[in-house]
């Protein structure tokens, strides 16, 4: 009786009306879309107002999660009282620290479009549409780099996924895992850490790691390069891998990729560029020429949740050498055979680790669709000329500044004589309590000094001139 049809039925029946509760009809869809509409205007239009950073806990117990719904009303506020508030504000213009992050609107909207189509972006046969945007967001990129038609490249979740797969591909085009210990990669000292992070997941942190030494505006010091190929050589050693850096994370450096690219030709080496940062400064008429050479590179990496100003989760990697990609990423399964089409469109999921992925091509192709490519040529000027305007105007208070930067991240300190470390750290900290303007600081050469980096699409003359009054008060409050 348990199972007869009717019995089946009347539970199918029950069970479905429970399930409605996840799927709303338009009118509840209506009702939930304006509240959360609501909060997000609400947001967007404190931001000017509000703090960009807020140093305090969360209220961890307003996270728990329970088995049974929440008012909406409750849930809101949680989000608009403690979650959006707290830590570094991330969408706005006053966050000047580690690397800004952005949040264009049309991005959220095709975000929005993306969760409700779920549109499978890991293969053509899928989704013939959502993996073409990914294309075209790649032949875009191509485009902006001077990469051939030819190269294969993927939006990946951020820089550190693109950095493992680029080096993934150098791995197995040079066939290093053969004579790992002899092989020797090259970086300088301020390669970012997300480089070392992909080499040990790839299993080549028993390679031969030099870490060139940088001149004096942080760039590779290509004399020390060429001294060290050749001693390494000497030495029965594999020069393998070169990584440049577009933009230095702790000093915005360019790294001189010209000749870095014939030295890289010379001598063998797969010529990686980490473009994570800075690359899309390649787009201004100011910062251009810095980019010459990064069209020759084997792989390159870009963010264009960095310097596209698209909200957190999507990088990008070109490679030139499409079958070193394919070995480590183009395997298959009984159950996709239907996907396998013979002229097809390149599947994602053959160019990354990743088989189902968030459908992140939306969240780039519909800002560029909408927008065009001027008003973030227009931002990344802007970010430039704001950068020589904090520099000048900082120094007019007192402080002493690094080199000048290639791009729009510096650093910054207050010549306090004794104690300066010290007094520079804790300045640092009184600023981070008043929170009107969020800065970070870094350590070069042993030496405490906040960096200011300047990204955001949101950050205008108004936050700079709110950044150095923060600075001058605290500063002052050190000194009283
Ligand atoms: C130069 C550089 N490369 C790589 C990364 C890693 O990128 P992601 O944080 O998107 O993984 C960063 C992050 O700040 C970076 O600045």
């Amino acid at each position: 009786m348990e199972n007869s049809i009717e019995s089946i039925t009347e539970q199918l029946k029950k069970l479905e009306e429970q399930v409605k509760e996840i799927s709303p009809d338009a009118e509840k869809r209506k009702e939930i879309f304006s509240s959360y509409h609501a909060l997000t205007e609400r947001h967007l239009e404190s931001l000017e107002d509000q703090k960009a950073y807020d140093g305090s806990p969360s209220d961890l117990d307003l996270y728990t999660l329970k088995d049974t719904p929440e008012d909406t009303s409750k849930t809101i506020a949680t989000i608009e009282n403690d979650m959006l508030p707290k830590g570094i504000v991330a969408a706005s213009g006053g966050h000047m620290g580690y690397i800004p992050g952005g949040g264009i609107y049309t991005s959220a909207i095709g975000d929005y479009l993306a969760a409700i189509s779920n549109a499978y972006s890991g293969v053509n046969y899928a989704s013939p549409g959502a993996v073409a945007m990914e294309h075209a967001c790649l032949d875009w990129l191509k485009s902006v780099y001077g990469f051939p038609k030819s190269a294969v490249g993927n939006l990946t979740s951020g820089g550190s996924i693109a950095n493992l797969i680029a080096l993934g591909a150098a791995r197995d085009h040079k066939e290093i895992l053969d004579n790992i210990k002899h092989s020797v990669v090259y970086m300088s000292a301020q390669t970012h850490h997300s480089a070392h992070k992909a080499l040990r997941i790839l299993g080549l942190h028993q390679m031969v790691l030099r870490a060139i030494p940088t001149d004096e505006f942080h760039r590779m010091n290509l004399s020390e390069l060429k001294l060290q190929i050749e001693k390494d050589k000497a030495e029965g050693l594999t020069p393998s891998i070169l990584i440049g850096s577009a933009g230095t994370t702790d000093t915005g450096a360019v790294d001189p990729l010209d000749e870095m690219a014939g030295i890289a030709k010379r001598n063998k080496l797969w010529f990686h560029v980490d473009a994570a940062y800075g690359g899309f400064f390649i787009l201004t008429d100011t910062a251009k020429v810095k980019f010459k050479g990064i069209e020759k590179a084997d792989s390159i990496i870009t963010d264009p949740h960095k310097g596209m100003f698209l909200p957190y989760g999507i990088g990008a990697v070109l490679v030139k050498n499409a079958e070193a990609v394919f070995e480590s990423n183009r395997i298959t399964a009984n159950y996709m055979q239907d996907s396998l089409a013979e002229e097809s469109p390149l599947d994602p999921s053959d160019v990354s680790p990743e088989l189902t992925k968030h459908f992140r091509a939306l969240r780039m192709w519909l800002p560029l669709k909408t927008h065009g490519v001027a008003p973030f040529k227009a931002a990344l000027e802007e970010k430039l000329l704001l950068t020589t305007y904090f520099r000048t105007e900082v120094e007019k208070l007192g402080f002493k500044t690094g080199p000048t930067p290639d791009l729009s991240v510096s650093y910054f300190w207050y010549p306090f004589g004794e104690n300066e470390n010290e007094l520079n750290r804790k300045l640092m900290s009184l600023c981070h309590n008043d929170g009107r303007v969020f800065m970070s600081s870094t350590k070069i050469e042993n030496k405490f000094v906040i960096r200011m980096a300047i990204l955001s699409f949101r950050t205008h003359k108004a936050e700079i001139d709110k950044a150095l009054d923060m600075l001058l008060e605290n500063l002052s409050k050190i000194r009283s």
